[in-house]
């Protein structure tokens, strides 16, 4: 296994090389993965030509999977294009067409435009992400990574103390709202119940490498005890400074990439492709994280 950082003078985004995923990986192996994810919290493989099942059973080594459930989109099961334990963050119907413009699927969907981190709308938040490229736009349709690592080590002292012990709301409700989605009257109440806001703390230590963090999120709607207006403010401030380009890196899909997240150290969205046209065939596994924040 030769490790590639993507800067040597940081520990954000490292690449794997010499290794066949569709051939197993050893349990040694996978540990010294998961310490690389603790490191750099994006680890990336190139021309990984995987199965649903290869996936599936490599991304077993690092945990739980997270099955998305009725709480995390507004697609019926019975529409799904793939295993349950996969997400599909593809542009791709159930009958191998491009989501029509007006689909509700589709604009739910574009709530991965805007920076967030996987399913901190849940109780139990994810830990990785797995994403296989298996189709990839021509034009467009990068991934944005930004290290919440290194966005609290650059915040001055008083910012540090403001947010130290700060809570915030999280819902897919949200983050909806922020593109003009309104779930309260695009849902049923019955519908709109599961997607309750979740508490999570805003400042995150990892315990592997003891490092602090923001966990920010455009899911965030509301710090406790604040005002709704006031929260929007001071974390659309926070989530400025968090993603400045200094923070990000930028991933050009290739066709089999696999990448790999820590969805409690960075903070990620998709850019835009011309989604109505192209087929984009992204694939996502996801580890379910280890407790409760709260
Ligand atoms: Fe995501």
């Amino acid at each position: 296994m030769k490790i590639i950082p993507n800067n040597k003078n940081s520990d954000f985004v490292c690449f794997i090389e010499g290794l066949d995923i569709s051939e197993g990986i050893s349990l040694s192996d996978s540990n010294k993965i998961d310490k690389l994810i603790n490191k750099y919290a994006v680890v990336v493989f190139r021309d990984q030509l995987i199965t649903d099942e290869q996936q599936i059973e490599f991304t077993e080594l690092f945990g739980k999977i997270e099955k998305p459930g009725n709480n995390s989109s507004v697609q019926k099961s019975t529409d799904r294009r793939l295993t349950s334990k996969m997400a599909d963050v593809s542009n791709i119907t159930k009958s191998s067409t491009v989501y029509d413009r007006n689909d509700p699927t589709r604009i739910f969907n574009l709530g991965n435009r805007l920076w967030h981190s996987d399913s901190s709308f849940k109780k139990i938040p994810a830990k990785y992400s797995l994403l296989s490229a298996r189709t990839v736009a021509k034009k467009g349709g990068n991934t944005e990574f930004a290290d919440m690592r290194a966005a609290y080590d650059k915040l001055d002292k008083n910012s540090k103390s403001i947010i130290k012990d700060m809570v915030c709301e999280h819902s897919l409700i949200y983050s909806r709202q922020r593109l003009g989605f309104d779930m309260k009257t695009e849902l049923s109440d019955r519908e709109y119940k599961n997607f309750s806001p979740v508490l999570q703390p805003l400042v995150r230590i990892i315990p592997m490498t003891k490092r602090k963090l923001i966990y920010l999120s455009s899911h965030i709607g509301k710090i406790r005890g604040w005002l709704r207006e006031d929260s929007m403010c001071f974390i659309n401030d926070l989530m400025e400074h968090a993603t400045a380009k200094k923070f990000v890196y930028i991933h050009k899909w290739k066709i089999n990439d696999l990448v790999i997240w820590d969805n409690r150290q960075v903070m990620h969205r998709v850019r835009h492709f011309d989604d109505t046209k192209e087929y984009r065939d992204m694939r996502r596994t996801t580890i379910l994280g280890e407790e409760k924040l709260i």
